[in-house]
């Protein structure tokens, strides 16, 4: 059967009726990979899942919540959206935004936001304001102007976002046939540890599974507020996602770690630079720098002797690698050039 998208695979579960207009670009039913060399490498006792969203339509999870968002906000006759966002919420708004045939205006931090998330917004036409300053600062002021103005914000503190970011922890579910013993994702402004521990607390009340994973969020060391247990003002992190220092879903994120008795954590930038590398390098996954924060976790967890013979691990892969070619090729080796002859290349691959 031809997959429709979030909206009509998990319909029951969410806030739409008939008469909510369906804005959808089929996101969801993502790839779910059992990723034996990386279990290999880190621990071969466990099984390690990974969920790659980087497969959405425009290459993030953001696009589970944006049809939910999107669609509302049409129901309610907005013909304008806003939001800040570190690159992939103002990529997928975009894209939405142009499917609905609305106004998206993105607010962005001048200067840290991968060049592929900027190409997105761009090309689906948003009007896009960089403001010399972080994201947090740029979420400020998009709470008043929403709260002013006749324009819906679809940053994740728009209910109907997190609702459609639940349907991550349903297909987890359905595709592993349970549920895993530990959850593992990066956290930047905190929704979507919140939208995967609702998800799966709405499956087990349903009966559609008989217990719940521990929750393991991971934050960028020098982006750790909730780990600090402070607001950090001046953010700092090469995976630019997650470089957010005042967690707009910061309760609720600590409420899915204690609930699920999991826990926020953080991993450095080295580390989390090592799971990216890994990743490609041993599983032919490209992911975005911040959705290694969830294998780094992993692994810096591993190492604390976290896990028993037999866990089922997950980790959800926020983005697609594609979004920052800059980062990959700056990390990776340089491609030679020779010659257009024979001989030359032969002598360069070692024959
Ligand atoms: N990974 C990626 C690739 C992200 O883009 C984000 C958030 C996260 C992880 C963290 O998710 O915020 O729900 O805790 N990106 C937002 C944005 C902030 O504007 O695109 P979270």
């Amino acid at each position: 059967m031809r997959w429709r998208g979030v909206i009509e695979q998990y319909r029951e579960y969410l806030s739409v009726t008939d008469k909510t207009p369906v804005i959808t670009l089929n996101e969801g039913n993502t790839p779910f990979v059992l990723c034996n060399n990386l279990a290999r490498a880190i621990n071969p006792e466990i099984e390690l899942y990974l969920k790659f969203e980087g497969s959405n339509p425009t290459g993030s999870f953001k696009d589970r919540g944006m049809t939910m968002a999107i669609s509302k906000a049409v129901e309610a006759g907005s013909n304008a959206v806003i939001c800040a966002s570190t690159g992939n919420t103002s990529a997928s708004a975009a894209a939405y935004g142009a499917r609905a045939g609305i106004k998206v205006f993105v607010i962005i931090p001048e200067g840290k936001i991968a060049m592929g998330k900027l190409a997105q917004a761009m090309i689906h036409q948003a009007v896009v304001i960089q403001v010399q300053g972080n994201f947090d600062e740029a979420l400020t002021i998009v709470k008043s102007i929403s709260g002013e103005y006749p324009v819906t914000m679809v940053n994740s503190i728009n209910p109907y976002r997190l609702e459609g970011q639940m349907s991550g922890a349903f297909e987890v579910c359905d595709q592993i046939n349970g549920y895993p013993d530990y959850h593992f994702l990066p956290v930047g402004n905190a929704g979507n540890i919140t939208a995967y521990w609702m998800g799966y607390k709405e499956f087990y009340k349903r009966g559609k599974i008989t217990g719940l994973p521990k929750m393991m969020g991971f934050q960028a060391a020098g982006a750790a507020p909730i780990v600090l247990g402070h607001v950090v003002e001046k953010p700092s992190t090469i995976a630019t996602a997650i470089r957010i220092g005042n967690p707009a879903s910061w309760k609720s994120a600590v409420v899915a770690a204690s609930e699920s008795k999991g826990e926020i954590n953080m991993v450095t930038d080295e580390e989390i630079l090592e799971a990216y590398k890994m990743l490609a390098s041993n599983e032919g996954i490209f992911c975005e720098a911040a959705s290694a924060a969830s294998v780094a976790g992993v692994i810096k967890k591993n190492k604390e002797g976290l896990f028993t013979k037999g866990d089922k691990v997950v980790c959800t892969l926020t983005g697609h690698g594609l979004k920052d070619t800059e980062m990959a090729i700056n990390l990776s080796q340089k491609p030679v050039t020779v010659k257009a002859e024979k001989g030359e290349v032969l002598r360069v691959l070692g024959y």
